[in-house]
């Protein structure tokens, strides 16, 4: 049993992060950011202004995660089933990822955060692609924390592709079928060489994954919040890793076990 911990209540952000930081923390933190457009609507703004509010969160969630030296934060920026939306609202958010990717390299270089992409990158505008190929390069040596966009990213789809290209190098004699297991698929993945997420957010109310991550989050702990993506910031993402810390992560095991009273 973990001893309770007094709930997120009226104390300054310096209070809780300091209560954050005496815990253990997330490595890997994967967001599925939601409720802009609902955020939009309840001030009778278009959807889109939503979507210019969430980057506010955006930002301030990276500058959190990086001062809290996690090494890895993955966000869910657009599905390939956001290829669906409204031709106006897909060429504003296409918009928005460029003037993001071109405002934030300076901070991301500042910051040694490193800059990746999972996801169908190929299908986005061709100036957007060029940009996320900008700031991966130039980014590529940092060591600080790894910051990855799923863009055009379906979990499913990105299973597929793998199992292609595993099939591919079968065929070529490059692979011989008695070595495909778990950790040789996971090569094949877009997020290879990256930790599996040890913490799941998703904003909004809607507690589904939506075809995120499918594979990566196997053991992830879930954290669902009603809080709408812009207003989503520091405070919400702290309450959020005091949520993480009161799990007890078995991975099959007995809480006994690991607390050490049985084997
Ligand atoms: C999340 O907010 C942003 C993206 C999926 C790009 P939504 O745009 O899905 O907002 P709601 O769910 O309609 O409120
Ligand atoms: C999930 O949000 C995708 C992203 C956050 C990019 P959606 O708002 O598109 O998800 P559904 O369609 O409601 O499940
Ligand atoms: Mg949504």
């Amino acid at each position: 049993m973990k001893m309770p911990v007094p709930a997120v209540g009226c104390e300054s952000e310096e209070e809780l992060q300091a209560r954050v930081v005496r815990g253990p923390l997330p490595r890997h933190v994967a967001i599925i950011m939601d409720g802009n457009g609902r955020w939009a609507a309840q001030r009778n703004l278009p959807r889109v202004a939503g979507h210019h509010e969430g980057i506010k969160s955006v930002r301030e969630v990276v500058t959190c995660c990086r001062e809290l030296g996690l090494a890895g934060l993955t966000i869910y920026a657009f599905s390939a089933e956001n290829w669906r939306r409204p031709m106006f609202e897909i060429q504003e958010l296409m918009m928005l990822l460029e003037l993001y990717l071109k405002r934030e390299l300076s901070t991301l270089m500042e910051r040694g955060i490193r800059f990746r992409t999972i996801g169908r990158i190929e299908r986005l505008p061709a100036s957007v692609v060029e940009w996320i190929r900008r700031v991966e390069r130039e980014t590529a040596s940092h060591q600080g924390m790894t910051l990855t966009l799923a863009l055009s990213y379906s979990g499913r789809s990105e299973i597929v592709d793998a199992v292609r290209r595993v099939v591919s190098d079968v065929q070529a004699g490059s692979l011989a079928p008695s070595a495909i297991d778990e950790d040789l698929l996971e090569q094949y993945l877009d997020t290879h060489g990256m930790e599996d997420p040890d913490l799941v957010i998703r904003t909004s109310g809607e507690c589904r994954i939506s075809n995120f991550l499918l594979w990566q989050m196997a053991y992830a702990e879930l954290y669902f919040t009603k809080t709408l993506w812009p207003d989503f910031r520091r405070r919400d993402l702290l309450a959020a890793f005091l949520d993480f810390q009161q799990r007890e992560r078995r991975f099959g095991r007995t809480g006994e076990q690991l607390q050490g009273r049985a084997g």
